[in-house]
């Protein structure tokens, strides 16, 4: 793919963006993020804003895309009644021999507007020089604040010297709005080029639960699964995880945020694996909860059973036309079934609705929107009432049960169990599309995963001796 092609999903973004914008006359200016430290003078890998790649698909720091819609009486503007010529100006870092030896090659402000589709390009040091010419005649500025104070407050100084202008500009930047109303709200309807790249994703992501769940065997670590997980996103090109893995190993599964992924995998318990693959910066988000030995025992098959009831209940609200919060509705009262019929709670699924008991097992959402970022952008609440699902949208379905070990109001054989199933959710005209389908679910789909042998002449070698023999590149 030439770059041209490559850069023509991003083109037609910022196309979209500049007509929303023309209809509030507003210019935008959307910074990329800003690389951070993370001990003394090690910076964090670069990841750049979601927002900035939406607009520009490129990846190198320290630079802003300024959005001109074209607004009569801005900077090369036709005057009033003609066609406004909406622009797009990049800045970015330009070449520099000395530096590029360090952190690598740059775009270059020459090659930006032939290789990204921008219509000019000027260095990022010249910035702050040209932004208020650039921003006159508009009154409305779509600017996200809070992210970088330093950037902030330059920001405000060329409002206040736009304002200071004000008689001789033709317009006062009087309102800087947030850019989610406008931009997020583009971004919560995803292309057919978005797609296709969240796509490839989750297939990604399959291969990397697959592996884990071949792999998976009494006494080995949560670490190893960790790094296998990381091992397959990583050679299957994408550009690593989209979240931290996480990796837990029976009662660790009800930490919800478990992190550490450093304990053992013990005979007899369940592993939950939340992992997905960030490609091209745009996250799959996918959970699976699996015997370690490859069998599920009673309770763990029981508690299981009713999770997958939940998930498949709720997955069939998502449809165009129904609530974002009828999903987690939806999930909610078949948890609540399946609790008051194995007695882990006392009373009717009805009275654990009313009364929130089920809070105790199932205490968090049952869905957020995926993209770019894997709590994506866009409102959850329109006019004060749940969002209506549309064609485009991309949601996850991930309900739980999680049976803390020292929770005593419970027999004990219940106790440490922690389950989630996550799968990745498409509206579509229909209804929808699970983008994880093809990744295990059900009871006989997992424990058939779970058994190496049974995984396929194409992992004939298991997932583990492949890793441990694959050339170091
Ligand atoms: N992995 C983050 C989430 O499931 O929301
Ligand atoms: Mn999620
Ligand atoms: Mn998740």
């Amino acid at each position: 793919m030439d770059a041209s092609t490559f850069h023509a999903p991003y083109a037609e973004n910022r196309a979209r963006f500049l007509a929303r914008l023309a209809e509030r006359g507003a210019a935008a200016v959307i910074p990329t993020a800003t690389l951070k430290y993370r001990n003394h003078d090690t910076e964090y890998r670069f990841r750049p804003d979601s927002d900035f790649w939406y607009l520009t698909g490129f990846g190198e720091p320290e630079s802003v895309l300024v959005l001109l819609p074209g607004a009569p009486g801005a900077p090369g503007a036709p005057a009033a009644g003609g066609a406004a010529r909406p622009r797009s100006v990049l800045f970015l870092r330009d070449k520099k021999r000395e530096e590029e030896v360090w952190s690598g090659l740059r775009l270059g402000v020459a090659a930006a507007p032939g290789t990204l589709g921008v219509d000019e390009a000027f260095p990022m040091a010249e910035f702050w020089t040209r932004l208020p010419e650039l921003l006159t005649g508009f009154e409305r500025i779509v600017y996200r604040t809070g992210h970088d104070e330093a950037r902030d407050r330059q920001f405000h100084a060329v409002l206040a010297r736009l304002r200071a202008l004000v008689r001789s500009s033709a317009a006062l930047p009087g309102e800087v709005l947030d850019p989610a109303p406008l931009l997020h709200e583009l971004r919560l309807f995803k292309t057919p080029h978005e797609l296709s790249v969240m796509r490839r994703a989750v297939a990604i992501t399959a291969e990397a639960h697959r592996a884990a769940m071949a792999a998976a065997t009494p006494g080995m670590g949560e670490n190893e699964i960790d790094a296998l997980l990381t091992y397959t996103f990583l050679r299957r090109g994408a550009s690593g995880a989209a979240y931290g893995n996480i990796v837990a190993g029976g009662a660790n599964a009800c930490i919800l945020h478990y992190v550490n992924n450093d304990g053992p995998l013990r005979d007899g318990e369940l592993l939950l694996i939340d992992a997905g693959s960030e490609l091209e910066h745009y996250a799959s988000d996918v959970t699976r909860t699996f015997p370690i030995n490859g069998r599920f025992q009673a309770e763990q098959r029981a508690l299981y059973e009713v999770v997958l009831r939940a998930l498949q209940a709720a997955t069939l609200q998502v449809r165009p036309g129904n609530t974002f919060v009828s999903v987690h509705d939806t999930a909610v009262r078949v948890l609540c079934e399946g609790l008051a019929g194995l007695g882990l709670l006392p009373g009717t699924a009805e009275e654990l609705l009313k009364n929130e008991a089920y809070k105790r097992f199932y205490m968090h959402r049952t869905s957020h929107w995926l993209g770019l970022d894997v709590h994506d952008c866009g409102a959850y609440v329109v006019g004060g009432q749940s969002r209506t699902l549309a064609p485009g949208q991309v949601l996850t379905v991930e309900p739980g049960l999680y049976i803390a070990p020292d929770d005593t109001s419970v027999e004990a054989r219940w106790r440490g169990i922690g389950i989630r199933i996550e799968d990745d959710v498409l509206v579509t005209e229909q209804g929808c599309e699970v983008l994880t389908a093809a990744i295990p679910r059900t009871v006989e789909e997992v424990e058939r995963a779970c058994r190496p042998a049974a995984v396929g002449p194409a992992a004939a070698a298991s997932a583990m001796a492949a890793m441990a023999a694959a050339p170091r590149t």
